[in-house]
């Protein structure tokens, strides 16, 4: 959403409510298409005013779902580095709930960039009816790289490789597009080097969005977010056009770039369409107004929680299997059957990104994984060096049986690299948004041995906020008797206290934790909780080795800085106590990079809580939020692990300097054995010295 800022909807399109009397459904105009200009996809999502009933609804579930977000006080101002960070929430929804709005798309956008200012990626509202609906593409993908000493925007070598092979059918028409003697050359733009965005110095579009842009507290990181980059999910590479070229929402009509051509003298001037493409629900259900309302924005069986002691709770519909507009938010339930004890720190509902454009084959790693391999964990030696590769994109698995076969496979691919020689390891967390806590844990366990740093605690200690109605859940718990299952984030039974004892049954934890006051606010936070995961023969039924697998010193963790949430928790852990190093690649050289951001300690969701307040017999309580009337997520941080430096603050505030900033070349971008392989002959080397950033 480069280049948007904060101004409300200006585009003519968007002021125009429909009125079946004075034109033609806009919706009916778009039925049934692939894609579509925004224009086109914006007529039809703003073709609802905002209905009171609407807005009262979503402002009346946040504001009370607000109580349980626990950096909701933190984030009225950040300290620093984080100062840029202020946002007052409580506020802005009062704003959101009298301001006029000329469509209920309108108001949305204003809900969804609102809760972005907050710059946490486990915090959003979000909306199916309109976000990820048409995501917006231009078929040019930049990224940031360093060529002859100096830092200049291109467009991806790769650009027209990937485009034409995800956008089949669509290349032809901006193809047409193009003016003069580009016309029909989509593809020499490829590796263009861009000198103007809108006439203006590139860099301003890539910190315009990067104000707007939230998911990540690092400035840093939000900047290299406007880039295209890698990754890979549970199943495969995937390649990540970056938020210049492609958007979630369809706002931006066009843009204009001046290039200078690879070997050309002169440069080019031309303006490129923005397109829309529909979702597969989009695309399959809206005919008209009346149904996109009615298909695709009403609330679903799986947007409000249940009673999990209910005799209707066995039928609900497994929410890994509804049919969503687009796995938007991953709604982590584990059946009630699993182990209650297996927790997800969340996944970032952006990462991996909500579409599947896989990395071109020439880009993907040459050598084939070992055999290890599994899931987001991906193995590789490379050639004639004593150098491990361990790809983690993801910590995130669908089940128990993932989970446990995937710490087996990590502690096994492990084992084999060093089988085969290597001495030094390469960390590859490149856009990895998190996923299970245990499964980072027991990677920093098993990398780093047995140690009074990796045991009892292999991961932060954390804490929740105590909200009135949190308190009255475990209230109701003790008392009542409310989850005979124990399966409740708030039975005691659940967690460990500070010095990694079970918590008494009988005592509510959430009123007996610190009272702080935080930027002047009163808030209240459960008492501190210790560690969760170990002994693994009890969680996962894995016994890790003693000894440690690699020597701190011979490991190095990489990104593009967006390592969140459960990948955040591993790398805090290897970098602030054993001073692994880390770098993060192709990020702006005269800004100081962050290896990791969106700490959290544990996700969660308005479905999530409602469901604890349902299953607690508080759903009556007049602090309790209603029921949603539409789908949307409501997405907040549930616990906050506490510093690893600063053991008295959340880890979330405190820095995550990257020890080392490295440059992308036209060669190596989004090249990940390249990459490799240059980071291994500069910094697995030792008679090369190591580059560390400035304090
Ligand atoms: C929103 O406005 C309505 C009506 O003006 C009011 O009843 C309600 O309390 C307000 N809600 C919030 C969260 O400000
Ligand atoms: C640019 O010129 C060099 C040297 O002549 C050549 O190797 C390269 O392929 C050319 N690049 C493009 C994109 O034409
Ligand atoms: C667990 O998830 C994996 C990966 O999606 C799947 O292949 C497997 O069948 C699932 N197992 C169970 C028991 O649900
Ligand atoms: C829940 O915890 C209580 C207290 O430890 C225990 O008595 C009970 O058996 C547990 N219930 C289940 C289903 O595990
Ligand atoms: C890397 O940076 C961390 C802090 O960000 C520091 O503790 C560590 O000593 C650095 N490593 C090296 C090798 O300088
Ligand atoms: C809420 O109150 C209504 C009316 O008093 C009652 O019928 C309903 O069962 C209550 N619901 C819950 C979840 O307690
Ligand atoms: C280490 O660096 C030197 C000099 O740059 C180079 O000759 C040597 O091959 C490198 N060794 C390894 C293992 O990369
Ligand atoms: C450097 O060499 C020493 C001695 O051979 C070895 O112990 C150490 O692990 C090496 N470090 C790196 C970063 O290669």
């Amino acid at each position: 959403m480069w280049n948007f800022g904060f101004a409300p909807l200006a585009v003519s399109a968007a002021t125009f409510v429909y009125s079946a009397a004075t034109s033609k459904d806009p919706c009916t105009l778009i039925s049934g298409k692939g894609w579509v200009s925004p224009a086109e996809a914006r007529a039809c999502m703003t073709a609802f005013p905002l209905e009171p009933k609407a807005r009262a609804n979503i402002i009346d579930v946040v504001s009370k779902t607000l109580p349980f977000h626990a950096s909701e006080n933190y984030q009225l101002q950040a300290p620093a580095p984080f100062q840029t960070i202020h946002v007052d929430l409580s506020a802005e929804l009062a704003r959101l709930n009298r301001t006029q709005y000329s469509s209920e798309f309108e108001f949305h956008l204003d809900m969804y960039r609102t809760f972005q200012r907050a710059n946490d990626g486990h915090l959003g509202v979000y909306n199916y009816c309109y976000d990820y609906l048409y995501q917006t593409f231009v078929p040019l993908p930049l990224v940031y790289l360093t060529e002859d000493g100096k830092q200049d925007v291109f467009i991806a070598p790769e650009a027209f490789k990937v485009a034409s092979e995800e956008f089949k059918g669509q290349i032809d028409v901006w193809q047409k597009h193009l003016p003069g003697q580009l016309r029909g050359n989509l593809a020499s733009l490829s590796g263009a080097k861009v000198l103007l965005i809108n006439g203006e110095n590139p860099l301003v579009a890539v910190n315009d969005n990067a104000k707007v842009r939230g998911e990540s507290q690092s400035a840093a990181t939000r900047q290299n977010l406007f880039f295209a980059s890698y990754g890979h999910d549970s199943t495969s590479w995937y390649y990540n056009l970056g938020d210049f070229a492609r958007q979630i929402h369809p706002i931006v009509d066009s843009v204009q770039l001046t290039v200078q051509r690879p070997n050309s003298t002169h440069t080019d001037t031309f303006s490129i369409p923005y397109r829309s493409r529909a979702s597969n629900p989009a695309k399959n259900n809206i005919k008209d107004v009346a149904s996109y309302r009615q298909s695709i924005c009403r609330a679903s069986g799986s947007t409000n929680g249940y009673d999990r002691y209910s005799p209707s709770a066995a039928s609900r519909p497994d929410p890994g299997k509804m049919p969503a507009v687009a796995s938007l938010h991953q709604e982590y339930e584990f059946k009630p059957s699993k182990t209650p004890l297996l927790i997800q720190n969340g996944v970032i509902p952006s990462h991996p990104p909500v579409m599947d454009v896989t990395l071109p084959k020439e880009l993907r790693p040459s050598s084939k994984p070992l055999d290890e391999s599994h899931g987001g964990a991906q193995f590789f030696m490379l050639d004639g060096q004593r150098t491990g590769v361990l790809v983690m994109g993801t910590f995130n698995i669908r089940n128990t049986t993932d989970l446990v076969l995937l710490a087996q496979r990590l502690l096994e691919g492990l084992q084999k690299l060093k089988d085969k020689g290597a001495d030094r390891l390469i960390v590859d967390v490149t856009n990895n948004g998190g996923g299970s806590i245990y499964l980072a844990h027991w990677l920093y366990r098993i990398l780093m041995g047995h140690s009074d740093k990796t045991f009892p605690q292999a991961g932060l200690d954390t804490t929740t906020r105590a909200a009135p109605l949190a308190q009255l859940i475990v209230e109701h718990i003790i008392s009542k008797k409310v989850d005979p299952r124990n399966l409740s984030l708030y039975n005691p039974k659940r967690w460990k206290n500070a010095k990694h004892q079970p918590l008494p049954l009988d005592k509510n934890w959430l009123k007996t934790g610190p009272k702080l006051t935080i930027n002047g606010q009163n808030d209240a936070f459960s008492e501190r909780l210790g560690q969760e995961s170990q002994p693994f023969q009890d969680t996962l039924g894995l016994t890790p080795p003693k000894e440690r697998l690699f020597d701190p010193k011979n490991i190095l963790i990489m990104s593009n800085g967006v390592c969140y949430s459960s990948c955040a928790l591993f790398t805090v852990r290897m970098s602030k106590s054993y001073g692994v190093r880390t770098v993060v690649v192709g990020g702006q050289d005269n800004i100081r990079q962050e290896y990791c951001g969106t700490v959290g300690g544990q996700v969660s969701n308005f479905m999530t809580i409602d469901t604890e307040i349902k299953s607690a017999k508080l759903k009556n309580h007049t602090l309790a939020p209603p029921d949603l009337l539409f789908r949307s997520v409501v997405s907040i941080t549930w616990r906050l692990g506490y510093g690893v430096d600063n053991p008295n603050e959340p880890e979330e505030w405190q820095p995550h300097w990257a020890n080392i900033s490295f440059p992308l070349t036209l060669k190596s971008v989004n090249n990940p054995e390249e990459i490799w392989k240059s980071l291994t002959s500069r910094y697995l080397n030792n008679s090369t010295l190591f580059h560390i950033q400035e304090p």
